[in-house]
């Protein structure tokens, strides 16, 4: 497995795979990886010869009172384990790489629309650094293909919107989301979850199924569905930031013949900020 630690390195590799005429599938992390990161490596293996790894901690998608100093930094481990999967190559820049005149002189890149609700509300910035370091980092690669999780499906679908709106010439592709056997999203920030609030965590995705079987039985006044669900996680102990049905196309609220949506939630245990999601399909809707 190759290491590239600037871009100048990944270039002269990325050349060398290109002319044995090899397909690229590229997988961007912040690495800490779990089996949800895994198991996007694994969707690349399966459609593209090379798979390209990167690990930055981006420091442009961190607010001022973010994690970004405590947000965990596991590289050894990180590497043994992508090396097992048969990654043929790991980027790992550093800021001064990715931002050489600093972040804030750095040209941003922004999605109209998709990101200033939900996560985007509450995490003003946010979304910009992620596009912005996700189309450097395309442009870097120029992988074939690159694939992204579901668990951070407004991440996956402004990213998907950045790519076709700038033509960029890469299939951006969705993985579902992998969870512990107690329904658990697998996030590297659940390391950060005392044993009680770790027993608590799988209610989020309980009250997300719940809500959605509840949807796929008929119920349409998803305001009050929920409502009502929000403060039975409240009463639980967690702060909800947000719970709600919005449609999966364009992220504005879903009304009851909206066919394609997702329930959307983020929860804070203790200091722990949470996020999940799960998609539905409606047969019975008529909207397209
Ligand atoms: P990070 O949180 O490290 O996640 C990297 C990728 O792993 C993302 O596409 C994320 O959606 C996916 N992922 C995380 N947990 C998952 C799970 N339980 N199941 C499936 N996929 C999962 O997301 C980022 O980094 C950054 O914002 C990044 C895109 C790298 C830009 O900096």
């Amino acid at each position: 497995m190759i290491i590239a630690s600037n871009s100048k390195a990944l270039a002269e590799h990325l050349d060398a795979f290109k002319q044995q005429g090899k397909r690229i599938g590229f997988v961007p992390t912040m690495g800490n990886l779990h089996d949800g990161h895994l198991a996007l490596v694994d969707h690349a293996h399966r459609c593209c010869d090379a798979v390209v790894v990167s690990i930055f901690v981006n420091p442009k998608q961190f607010g001022p009172n973010e994690d970004l100093e405590a947000y965990p930094r596991t590289l050894e481990a990180d590497l043994a384990q992508l090396a097992a999967r048969g990654t043929a190559l790991v980027f790992t820049p550093t800021a001064d790489d990715i931002y050489p005149h600093g972040v804030n002189a750095h040209t941003t890149v922004s999605v109209p629309g998709l990101t200033n609700v939900l996560c985007g509300a509450s995490r003003p910035g946010h979304f910009d650094g992620v596009s912005t370091v996700v189309c450097k980092l395309l442009c870097l690669v120029a992988p074939d293909v690159a694939v992204f999780g579901q668990k951070d499906l407004q991440q996956l679908l402004l990213i998907t919107k950045m790519a076709t709106d700038l033509a960029m010439p890469v299939r951006i592709i969705g993985a579902p989301t992998a969870r512990a056997d107690d329904g658990l999203a697998l996030s590297s920030r659940n390391g950060y979850l005392s044993a009680q609030e770790r027993t608590l965590a799988p209610q989020l995705f309980q009250t997300l199924s719940a809500i959605g079987s509840e949807i796929t039985k008929g119920e349409r006044n998803y305001v009050a569905l929920c409502s009502e669900h929000s403060k039975v996680l409240s009463n639980a102990g967690f702060i909800v930031d947000y719970l709600e049905v919005r449609r999966c196309s364009d992220l504005t609220h879903a009304s009851a013949n909206d066919k394609h949506i997702g329930v959307f939630v983020a929860a804070k245990l203790g200091q722990t900020r949470l996020i999940d999601n799960i998609q539905l399909e409606l047969t019975d809707a008529v909207a397209p």
